[in-house]
């Protein structure tokens, strides 16, 4: 087993109300008696209806609560229908999704993506940035290229490197029980790695997770590269008991 610390964060998206705190639960549950597996940070992101409410309840600090977007403009301002960095941290939340494939559709740019960074930085919440191709970007053989485009586009050497965790998102693959070939994942992630060090001449690697339909099953033959640190788990981390079945299944 790796003891390396591997991240388990779940994005619930449009899902879930005051009584499916029990979903958390169920997962607290699970990780308190599971503490003898490997080293695992647990984050579930839910809708920002729901963070405070389970932060008052969630008493654990086993599993940290996060957002997944908001608006890029700090503090307060007149952006009716939106919510800043600055009032979901003080909502609770401790880590934000920003640059999802589902908001980018909607005609989030890498620039707008940059800013939301920069304000969630300054509110000291701890980015997942999404990254990843289209169907037809891969068909076209435009993975590498797509990706290193967004990572310069939104990132920036000033940022604090260490509060971001980047997420391959591979946007044909959220939904579709489709998962990459995994030499092909294995060499994406080594990619994304060694291209950001280059980028911001950094000798220290990024951390990686890989998002698209994680379940219960694949993750077994998922947990065979290293280099993953962990996976954003969308549909499946709506039930506590596939949440917990990729955890049990990824350290068998
Ligand atoms: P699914 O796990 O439902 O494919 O969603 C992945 C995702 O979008 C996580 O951010």
């Amino acid at each position: 087993m790796t003891n390396k610390l591997k991240y388990f964060i779940g994005n619930w998206k449009m899902f879930g109300d005051f009584s499916s705190f029990k979903i958390i639960q169920e997962v607290n549950k699970y990780i308190s008696k599971s503490k003898n597996l490997g080293k695992k940070k647990i984050v579930l992101c839910v809708p920002n209806t729901l963070i405070h409410f389970y932060k008052k309840k969630l008493r654990s600090k086993l599993i940290s609560l996060g957002a997944q977007n908001c608006h890029f403009h700090e503090g307060y301002g007149a952006f009716t229908g939106s919510v800043s960095a600055t009032m979901l941290k003080r909502l609770g939340a401790e880590y934000i999704i920003l640059g999802h494939s589902e908001n980018r559709l909607e005609g989030e740019t890498n620039q707008i993506i940059k800013k939301k960074i920069i304000s969630s930085l300054n509110q000291k919440l701890k980015v997942i940035f999404c990254i990843g191709e289209t169907f037809n970007e891969k068909k076209n053989g435009k993975t590498y290229s797509i990706l290193r485009n967004q990572i310069k586009s939104s990132l920036q050497n000033k940022f604090n490197k260490n509060k971001i965790i980047l997420a391959y998102e591979p946007v044909w693959s959220i939904g579709t029980n489709k998962i990459p070939k995994m030499n092909e994942l294995e060499n994406i992630i080594k990619f994304i790695k060694k291209d950001f060090k280059l980028f911001f001449k950094t000798s220290n690697a990024p951390k990686v997770l890989y998002g698209g339909s994680v379940n219960p099953k694949n993750i077994k033959s998922l947990s065979s590269i290293s280099e993953i640190d962990g996976f954003l788990i969308g549909g499946a981390s709506q039930s506590s008991k596939k949440f917990i079945d990729i955890i049990e299944n990824y350290y068998k």
